[in-house]
């Protein structure tokens, strides 16, 4: 195996695994390969000598959606799927949850190290202090349409925020790159409550600099107007904290793979980061958790799950909030939730979508459809009842799940940029389409032009309903 680079960052995963070296007889020529085993894993380019005879490309590696395929090396989140486990930069989750904020958290992710004393009050005033948004980004956000859902709004926001700082494109500038990463965590809860505010026709609540980072996102979604006091509930506060930091990173889910894939082409962290929440938008991934609540408000009772397990067992529906590509036992992230849940439901009284939830999980585990597939809750599960006792609107809930994984999504993006085994994502494929072919004429090309349209000019009765979309 090739050396790695110097600077590429040294991941020793755990357990570990012996490197050593893989030997491959090709069956079509007798030729044997000897692959070096390095941290669990081949290199894809190292299977290229393999080939039946000169002329031929060479063998790829054929993985359609990454199932067995790591895109890169990563010390930033560990997650043990059989067993479980997830831990970000070594610390397990469980004492993370316990008694961290997400802001120390992000630091964490972002830095590898929890921060001391001054380095963390340093970063809060950062972050406090790049809270607000332009005016013209409000102007820009009103121009929505009034039923937009608000991660669209976020999506084409994040995007819109490059043309703010035209300096972010100074990738190469490690100032540069930290100042996006507290402007990016900073700005995302505020871009949050505007899309909220703007769908409801409320006036948006500007940043207020003496509250914490969640006590400042509940104040712009739920204070009344700037004239009326509103205290954030210190309960809800804290679960909310807690919540954001089981959703801040993941290693290389869908979102952080389009951080990545887009950042490796030396876009903008703005640009990347909007990437990264259309990815998580998905109803597969971060959009989960809005589909959640509406399966569980269509089930209504719990008398009515049995039927929605035959519709899943029929192969007519998934199973929201179930199943994981990673973990193959119970997500811890989801354990963790339940236990919020309750917190909550001691100030704003039980969501009764909470014992549907419940006796879902209980027959889907012990069904064989799901034992033998292995399907358990993921944190998308719970997550939805918990924000709509807090008060949330469905349609909020992915938006919830982004602005955590906001830090998450810069970590990882960091990480690739200093990585100097990276470049441009580029996956191969495998062609499948027609061998070369002819036209059949060939000679002067001609210009093609739209045929004249016809005006029909009879009269027309005008159907009732919206006027056309322009
Ligand atoms: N309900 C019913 N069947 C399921 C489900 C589900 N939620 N998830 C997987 N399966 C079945 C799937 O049909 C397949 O069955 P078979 O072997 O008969 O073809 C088998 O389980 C393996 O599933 P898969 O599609 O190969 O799994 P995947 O790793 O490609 O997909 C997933 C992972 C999360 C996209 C999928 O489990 C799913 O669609 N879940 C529902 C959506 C959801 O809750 N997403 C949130 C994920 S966690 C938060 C996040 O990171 O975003």
């Amino acid at each position: 195996m090739p050396a790695r680079k110097p600077g590429a960052p040294k991941v020793s995963p755990a357990p570990a695994t012996p490197n050593g070296f893989l030997n491959v007889v090709d069956e079509r020529t007798g030729t044997s390969y000897r692959l070096a085993v390095e941290d669990g894993a081949i290199r894809a380019t190292d299977l290229h000598q393999i080939r039946a005879s000169p002329e031929e490309p060479g063998l790829l590696s054929y993985d359609p959606s990454f199932a067995n395929t790591a895109s890169c090396r990563s010390a930033i989140t560990f997650i043990d799927g059989d067993r479980g486990i997830l831990r970000y930069r070594g610390y397990p989750i469980e004492e993370l949850a316990a008694s961290k904020s997400y802001l120390e958290v992000a630091y964490l992710l972002i830095h590898g190290s929890l921060p001391t004393k001054s380095q963390l009050s340093e970063w809060l005033y950062n972050i406090t202090h790049h809270t607000m948004l332009h005016e013209n980004v409000q102007k820009f956000m009103d121009g929505f349409h009034h039923d937009a859902h608000p991660m669209a709004m976020m999506v084409s926001t994040l995007a819109a925020l490059s043309t703010f700082y035209p300096d972010a494109k100074n990738i190469g500038d490690e100032h540069i790159r930290y100042q996006q990463a507290f402007r990016l965590i900073a700005k995302v809860p505020t871009v949050a409550a505007f899309a909220h505010r703007h769908s409801t026709g409320m006036p948006y609540i500007h940043p207020s600099n003496d509250l914490s980072y969640p006590e400042n996102f509940l104040a712009m979604m739920y204070r009344p107007s700037w004239t009326t006091q509103y205290t954030p509930d210190p309960v809800l506060a804290k679960a909310l904290d807690t919540l954001f930091v089981l959703h801040a990173d993941h290693e290389q889910n869908c979102s952080s793979n389009a951080m990545r894939a887009v950042g490796s082409s030396h876009a903008d962290p703005y640009s990347c980061a909007a990437a990264a929440a259309a990815a998580l938008y998905g109803p597969l991934h971060g959009g989960a958790n809005e589909q959640v609540v509406r399966m569980l408000q269509e089930v209504g009772s719990k008398e009515r799950v049995p039927q929605l397990i035959r519709q899943v067992k029929e192969g007519r529906r998934l199973l929201m909030g179930f199943g994981h590509r990673i973990y193959k036992s119970y997500d811890p992230r989801a354990r963790l939730i339940q236990q919020v849940a309750e917190e909550v439901f001691a100030v704003t009284g039980r969501n009764p979508l909470i014992d549907v939830a419940l006796a879902l999980e209980n027959i889907a585990l012990s069904d064989d459809y799901f034992i033998s597939r292995r399907l358990y809750p993921n944190v998308d599960f719970y997550s939805g009842i918990i924000y709509q006792a807090m008060g949330f609107p469905t349609d909020m809930f992915p938006v919830l799940f982004a602005i955590p994984r906001m830090s998450g999504w810069i970590a990882q993006w960091i990480e690739m940029l200093q990585d100097p085994e990276q470049k441009i994502a580029r996956p191969r494929q495998v062609y499948i389409g027609h061998a070369e072919r002819h036209l059949e004429v060939t000679g002067v090309k001609e210009p093609v032009r739209r045929p004249a349209r016809t005006v029909d000019t009879r009269p027309r009765s005008r159907a009732p309903g919206p006027s056309p979309a322009i």
